[in-house]
């Protein structure tokens, strides 16, 4: 599929934008952009497509899909140790969803590169004082003095993302994947003992799977799915001036011909704020090769998505887009059967995605947000269940976590309390699952899986 005739990297320029960012200095940000158009891509066609061609396969069943990673991710991520556990607790959920669905997982982590926030206020109150919102660190800073825009964090967001991806890469080329294999892992900090004995039979289980792979692809070439390395980064297309300077025309390796690929990250996906049809974020994306998320919220009126559908993906190429369902838990059962079935009378076969996280935000008692462990399987196992209901088959799951023990969602295996929160509360955005709060909703997803072969209940924690 080649760029619609009308398309051009900067053609949403003529049209209404939400959420833009005004500069004091526009000659300064056009340096900036002259640079970053210069600057090499950090992804080529090649992984592109094959993510495509993955995504294609979990549209159609026969994968899964996994999404993850920070709500906004800062510059001072890009260290060693948030690296790796990062990427840590991304390849366990993915071995254990892979073990629990039968089917190999695609890793998609919001990662290296989801620097921009959208904000529902752009300014806010500070010690009385009304001062900008905090836009993610592409923008501008979280410290109050720091809020103006500076266009030096466009080629800042570059640099960070090149290099958090150089890491990842070294790290999978290394065998880091190998090294979490069940058999290193520590379920202490679950406190039901019921509880740690079922995970434990899972990792047991898994053990012996892996061990099992070890000793039937020694020696082997193939790749099976349980020791796959593959890893994809996706962040929220949101700073057009910045995706634009990083969108190049370039040979595509299936078709041979020139498309244009957006080269700094796999997946790009649009928030629930801007995916208005004909606004300047839904322009962008329609022409680009890179597989498209779209956030679908309780305000997304049915043939609404599916008019963003047919400009998306005219062609309607199977799996190019992912719908990321966020409802909130009580909504589910309102809002989707009429998009699935809207989306089904249209002929366009998406990944359908279940983000639990951002319809089930909530302010804890100290007053920060927070999120509650049993809201988010609540609309997991809803989505589940409505998608079964109506024929159709939810294909990955799309959470904010981190791989640190930080205590910023309540509830899970270790029961945090919304009085533990100040422990370790360290998001400047939306909170995320920790380390053991992610595994345990993987745990939860096999556990169903699990059942549903049995019966279609939804395990309770
Ligand atoms: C996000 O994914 O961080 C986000 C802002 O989500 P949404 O657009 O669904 O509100
Ligand atoms: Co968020």
């Amino acid at each position: 599929m080649a760029a619609p005739n009308d398309w051009t990297p900067s053609s949403w320029k003529s049209k209404p934008i939400v959420q833009d960012v005004v500069y004091e200095d526009q000659d300064h940000v056009d340096r900036v952009l002259n640079k970053l158009n210069r600057l090499p891509p950090m992804v080529s066609p090649q992984e592109i497509e094959k993510l495509r061609e993955q995504l294609k396969d979990v549209a159609l069943g026969k994968a899964f899909l996994l999404q993850g990673g920070d709500c906004a991710e800062l510059f001072d991520y890009c260290s060693q140790d948030p690296i790796e556990a990062k990427l840590k607790v991304l390849l366990q959920m993915s071995l254990v969803l892979t073990w629990g669905a039968r089917t190999p997982v695609v890793r998609v982590a919001r990662m290296a590169g989801q620097y921009a926030k959208p904000r529902s206020k752009p300014t806010e109150m500070y010690q009385g004082e009304e001062i900008l919102s905090f836009r993610g660190d592409n923008v501008n800073g979280f410290d109050p003095k720091d809020r103006k825009a500076d266009p030096e964090r466009l080629l800042g967001a570059y640099f960070h993302s090149a290099a958090t991806l150089n890491y990842v890469r070294a790290l999978l080329d290394s065998g880091f994947a190998d090294l979490h294999a069940p058999s290193n892992w520590n379920l202490n900090h679950v406190r039901s003992d019921a509880v740690r004995h079922e995970y434990q039979e899972i990792v047991s289980r898994l053990t012996d799977a892996f061990d099992y792979m070890q000793v039937v692809d020694a020696g082997s070439t193939q790749n099976a799915a349980l020791r796959s390395v593959d890893f994809f980064v996706a962040h929220e297309s949101l700073l057009l001036d910045y995706e634009s300077s990083l969108t190049r025309q370039l040979t595509s390796p299936s078709s041979k011909t020139k498309k244009w690929y957006n080269t700094g990250a796999h997946f790009l996906w649009i928030g629930d704020r801007t995916r208005q049809p004909d606004g300047a974020h839904i322009e962008y994306i329609r022409g680009i090769e890179n597989p498209v998320g779209v956030k679908v919220g309780p305000t997304t009126e049915p043939e609404k998505l599916v008019e963003l559908l047919d400009k998306i993906n005219p062609s309607k190429a199977i799996g190019k887009v992912t719908l990321i369902t966020r409802f909130g838990a009580d909504k589910v059962d309102k809002h989707l059967p009429a998009h699935i079935e809207a989306v089904r009378n249209s002929g366009h076969i998406p990944v359908w995605v279940c983000d639990p996280m951002h319809g089930n935000t909530k302010n804890a008692s100290g007053g920060v947000k927070t999120r509650h462990f049993v809201d988010i399987i609540q609309e997991l196992s809803q989505t589940l269940r409505v998608h079964k209901e109506c024929g159709s088959k939810l294909n990955g799951v799309h959470f904010e976590l981190t791989g640190d023990s930080v205590t910023e969602c309540v509830g899970g295996s270790m029961d945090l309390k919304d009085t533990d929160l100040s422990t370790n509360y360290q998001t400047y955005c939306d909170p995320r699952l920790n380390c053991h709060q992610s595994l345990d909703v993987a745990f939860l997803i096999a556990k169903y899986y699990q059942k549903e072969r049995i019966s279609s209940d939804f395990p309770s924690l």
